[in-house]
């Protein structure tokens, strides 16, 4: 199989019930230090206040952080809100068709301006109706002396990107500047998609009874696949094989997957679109993972047999049989584009041992809902898949909180959820100025 681990060493402790558990209460900065290469995190990362509230005040305002597909905010006053632990963002697209994000937060006597999402012409406080320009200028404040100078009392900006149609925040004064080195190789893989211009067919928020790091790691492998029978009916079974690990009774299979392959290549290469996989996920702050599939059975989207879902081609994409291009950025979320729909997943943590999962289905402007696609049929494989993820989720936020959890090692196929606890421990490390000493 392909993978990137190193297998962890094996440990000389006796199997349990030799194994003894780390001991629970053990400070941020200890977790990190000790956090063994190969193996899962300790107990503590998944149930500790503290490093919850690390994981938010680190990982989650000081890196960019994906929030909205930009086809949630289609017109000039349309906004989403972004609760990041007790920050709240206001996402808006502006008069000049450009996407900005502010602080949730009157700079008059620090009233929330805006809830949930919604359209508006002007940002108008409750409170005072103090009254902000979508660009965040202030427009008037009644009442005050003349020497009031408006210009001081705009809203807070928020660094905002908006990648191909997917929009990006970071809280920090200073975001991680390495974004627009990754954007320049993500964009053109995105192009055809013209996500910016897509349309919402629906949006679903499922909470979750785990850490969202536990939300995260069961999305970076497919070792529990098995469990997916939906979402691996479009897959090829040896998708992420390599050749040495094929077996003569696999090889027909491995055929029709390089077939696939190869077609695939040639009608990206005839849309115009890269063909390069990229695997930077603990490598830079801005981590990410890019992959081309190939789809089995009619090799076009999400359904049994690797059939369409939508008959209306999304963006530019002139092939329903366009594969799957698989994305996944750091820390929070996965996309997966194909050549009829788009999904796009975020995962916000809410506690220590809770955590919300948003999934949104993009598709072409000008599909209608009925016509072009049935809206159950659009969404059945992630509403299934994410249901049974849940399920799992519950189940090791159970576990890992049971004082008998000891870490245990990561298969050759994990090497994705390696990568991500890499680039999240490195982040709390960095930021509690620790070495590692395991
Ligand atoms: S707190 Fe917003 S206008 Fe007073
Ligand atoms: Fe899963």
């Amino acid at each position: 199989m392909t993978t990137q681990l190193t297998p962890p060493a094996s440990t000389s402790a006796p199997a349990s019930p030799g194994v003894e558990a780390p001991a629970p209460g053990a400070s941020a900065a200890e977790l990190v230090a000790r956090r063994r290469k190969g193996y899962s995190l300790e107990g503590d990362f998944y149930t500790s206040q503290e490093v919850y509230d690390l994981d938010v005040d680190v990982v989650f305002s000081k890196n960019w952080i994906f929030v909205a597909a930009a086809a949630e905010i289609p017109e000039a006053g349309d906004f989403v809100t972004v609760d990041v632990g007790k920050a709240s963002v206001i996402v808006v697209r502006d008069d000049d068709d450009e996407i900005a994000a502010f602080h949730n937060v009157c700079r008059h006597r620090g009233s929330r301006l805006l809830e949930d999402k919604g359209f508006v012409g002007n940002i108008v406080c409750p409170y005072h109706r103090w009254t902000y320009a979508l660009d965040g200028s202030l427009l008037h404040a009644e009442s005050q002396p003349p020497t009031f100078d408006k210009t001081c009392f705009s809203l807070r900006k928020v660094h905002v990107r908006n990648l191909a149609g997917l929009v990006f925040i970071c809280l920090a004064p200073e975001a991680p500047a390495d974004f627009d080195e990754v954007a320049k190789i993500v964009e053109p893989h995105l192009l055809p998609y013209q996500l910016d211009k897509a349309k919402v067919a629906r949006q679903v928020d499922l909470p979750e009874a785990g850490n969202w790091k536990l939300v995260m790691e069961n999305n970076r492998e497919c070792y529990h696949c098995d469990g997916h029978p939906e979402l691996i009916s479009a897959y090829f079974p040896i998708f992420a094989y390599d050749e040495e690990d094929i077996t003569p009774r696999l090889k027909p299979l491995y055929d029709r997957y390089t077939k696939a392959a190869d077609a695939l290549a040639e009608k990206r290469r005839e849309q115009g679109t890269p063909l390069a996989d990229h695997m930077q996920l603990d490598t830079r702050q801005v981590g990410f993972q890019l992959t081309h599939l190939p789809l089995d059975g009619e090799g076009k989207s999400f359904a049994a047999n690797g059939a369409a879902v939508c008959s209306k081609l999304i963006g530019e994409v002139k092939d329903a049989a366009f594969g799957d291009l698989s994305l996944h950025m750091q820390p929070n979320s996965w996309f997966h584009f194909l050549g009829d729909h788009a999904v796009v997943f975020s995962v916000m943590p809410t506690s220590p041992s809770t955590s919300v999962l948003r999934t949104t289905w993009l598709v072409h402007p000008d599909a209608e809902e009925g016509v072009d696609y049935d809206l159950e049929a659009l969404c059945t494989v992630w509403n299934a898949t994410n249901d049974q993820d849940r399920v799992l989720v519950t189940n090791t936020q159970i576990g890992c909180s049971d004082p008998s959890y000891v870490p245990g090692p990561y298969s050759m196929v994990e090497d994705q959820v390696e990568g991500f606890v890499n680039w999240y421990v490195t982040r709390l490390r960095e930021h509690l100025g620790v070495e590692a000493t395991a």
